[in-house]
């Protein structure tokens, strides 16, 4: 198959990709950043060092540093690397200024679900280099296959507190220490470091498998959305239409991208050929581009939402007004047009903030989903009308006074419906939460919906037939 130079040099980009992303953890306590000393200077000779005296601190020193005086915690530890101390100057620092007191700052309320305080890269290589990606706040936060990294000679504090037990991960690499099993980890934890560091009720476990899905695999913050967007202030807008991304606690102003996949489809593969082909070029240097698997919730006829299923969902934010990002996504779908079949991909459509978009939610798909529904109710609603009136329970118009106790009659049933209290589900679809939303006829809604669409804990998975064809044709 001939193919375009850029898409050779592509290939060869592509050798290495991994599928787990590293989440790095920003701030740090070490004694060297400024930021961590409340005058915003590293203490010098002639300063007097305080750490309070009840705050439990791990703190890296990575070099040597003169002071007049310090006072220390009752609980903390300095992490000293090679050459790294103290001493105390006789007299005065020429180096140092008039000399003032000096506290290390609070870092008790650093907290693991703030999104603000993570950053992503693909690679440990780009996370050194600051070629870091963009994601939604729910995925700004480490996701359960992630490899999750303390830098190298730094230490911190983190408040891992949240409504559940445990915060699963693939890896935690602290120190330059890297832990993959859970034993060896908790055992870190219980130490003297590791109480220091990891503070709060729920506990961080390493050794999740990793996403095993070449298509990607859903974050499964989903679950700490309000705990994640309680830490974000979301800045008033500018653009004409915001929109909000899956997995995002704010309205942005940019494009949402939504491709549906089939098998074949890779999605490391393709976030760096969307990097490579587009993200290089001068007009969207400043545009921001995060690419996930998300379970957006569907709409019949655009309403009616009937349970989820995953999609690639890119979000392009933009500075301003949205007008280069709605350009890069008509970028993205030209080349879905063209190499969408080779990249697994089989539908792609965008909505951007400056009001454009590929034609209304749901497309062709929908409007014909709900021209078959709306027509299954109207028959359905005719032959009850017939047995009704062949019955005798309904009469024609003429003798309208006598249908009126079998009207009550009629409503009564439907009384012993909603008596019977909410439908027990096990997990959360929002029809279930609107009885009145969900017609008289059980075929709709029970029998048939059973045997196309599974029920786990991620959400709802439709037995799509096109995969099974594109299979074949992959492995042909
Ligand atoms: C110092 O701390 C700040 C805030 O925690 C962080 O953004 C910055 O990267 C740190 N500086 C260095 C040199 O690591």
């Amino acid at each position: 198959m001939p193919k375009a130079p850029g898409m050779l040099l592509l290939f060869f980009c592509l050798v290495g990709a991994v599928d787990a992303l590293h989440k790095q953890w920003i701030p740090d306590t070490n004694y060297e950043n400024k930021t961590n000393w409340d005058k915003g200077a590293v203490p010098c000779g002639n300063d007097r060092v305080q750490f309070p005296a009840q705050r439990k601190v791990s703190v890296f020193v990575n070099t040597m540093h003169a002071v007049q005086e310090m006072w220390l915690p009752v609980d903390g530890e300095f992490i000293l690397n090679s050459g790294a101390g103290f001493y105390v100057v006789s007299g005065q620092d020429p180096g140092c200024g008039a000399g003032v007191v000096t506290q290390f700052k609070d870092s008790e309320s650093l907290q693991w679900f703030n999104p603000a305080l993570w950053q992503a890269a693909a690679t440990l290589d780009d996370l050194q280099r600051g070629k870091v990606l963009f994601s939604v706040h729910e995925e700004s936060v480490p996701c359960q296959y992630d490899d999750v990294v303390f830098k190298e000679h730094s230490s911190f504090r983190v408040d891992t507190s949240s409504h559940q037990s445990s915060i699963p991960v693939k890896s935690v690499s602290v120190l330059g220490k890297k832990f993959e099993g859970n034993s060896e980890f908790s055992q870190y934890l219980s130490s003297r470091s590791g109480q220091l560091q990891f503070h709060g009720s729920s506990a961080v476990t390493v050794g999740n498998p990793e996403c095993g899905d070449p298509t990607g695999c859903d974050c499964g913050n989903s679950a700490n959305h309000q705990q994640i967007c309680s830490t974000v202030t979301c800045a008033s807008l500018s653009c004409e239409k915001p929109l909000l991304p899956v997995g995002h606690c704010c309205d942005m102003c940019g494009a949402i991208v939504t491709i549906r996949y089939a098998a074949g489809f890779n999605l490391e593969t393709y976030r760096q050929r969307i990097h490579h082909l587009f993200l290089t070029l001068p007009q969207y240097k400043s545009l921001q581009l995060g690419m996930s698997k998300v379970f957006k919730s569907q709409r019949l006829m655009g309403i009616v939402p009937f349970g989820a299923s995953p999609e690639i969902q890119v979000v392009i934010v933009d500075g301003e007004k949205g007008i280069q990002s709605e350009g890069l996504a008509k970028d993205i779908l030209k080349d879905v047009s063209s190499h969408g079949s080779n990249l697994g991909i089989t539908e792609a459509k965008f909505q951007a903030s400056t009001g454009g978009s590929t034609g209304p939610p749901g497309g062709i798909v929908g409007m014909w989903v709900g021209i078959v529904f709306g027509v299954l109710i109207l028959i359905t609603l005719i032959t009850i009308m017939v047995v009704l009136i062949q019955r005798g329970v309904l009469r024609m118009p003429s003798s309208l006074p006598l249908s009126l106790p079998s009207l009550s009659s009629l409503r009564r049933r439907s009384d012993v419906g909603e008596l019977g209290g909410p439908l027990d589900h096990g997990f959360d679809n929002p029809i279930f939460d609107r009885p009145n939303m969900l017609p008289d006829i059980p075929g709709v809604y029970g029998t048939e919906t059973n045997r196309s669409i599974s029920m786990t804990q991620t959400g709802v998975h439709f037995v799509n037939p096109v995969y099974d064809e594109n299979e074949t044709d992959f492995n042909a």
